[in-house]
């Protein structure tokens, strides 16, 4: 199925990129924008990125590498209060 018309990438093409990709580095971030590279293309006018994402995420490869998640900080629980000073009013 063709999944990028402006550039004829198909499904197969995006699957195989990612699989490349994750086979020569298994630590590396896949994105829309190495899979286009990978393929020697560039997105034109980005009407496919839902189909082209959707496509992304039925591979089983793309799942970011257990070392790389949940690397941003946690919320903080300890809600401290604000140490701005109160404003002084003059009325
Ligand atoms: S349809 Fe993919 S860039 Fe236009």
């Amino acid at each position: 199925m063709i999944v990028c018309h402006c550039q004829c990438i198909t499904d197969h093409d995006i699957n195989a990129a990612i699989d490349w990709m994750r086979a020569s580095d298994p630590k590396t971030i896949v994105t829309p924008g190495k899979v286009f590279r990978s393929l020697g293309k560039r997105a034109d006018c980005g009407d496919c990125m839902t189909l082209f994402l959707d496509t992304m995420r039925a591979n089983a490869n793309l799942e970011v590498p257990p070392d790389l998640q949940n690397l941003r900080p946690q919320h903080r629980k300890d809600k401290t209060s604000c140490k701005a000073t109160p404003r002084s009013s003059n009325t």
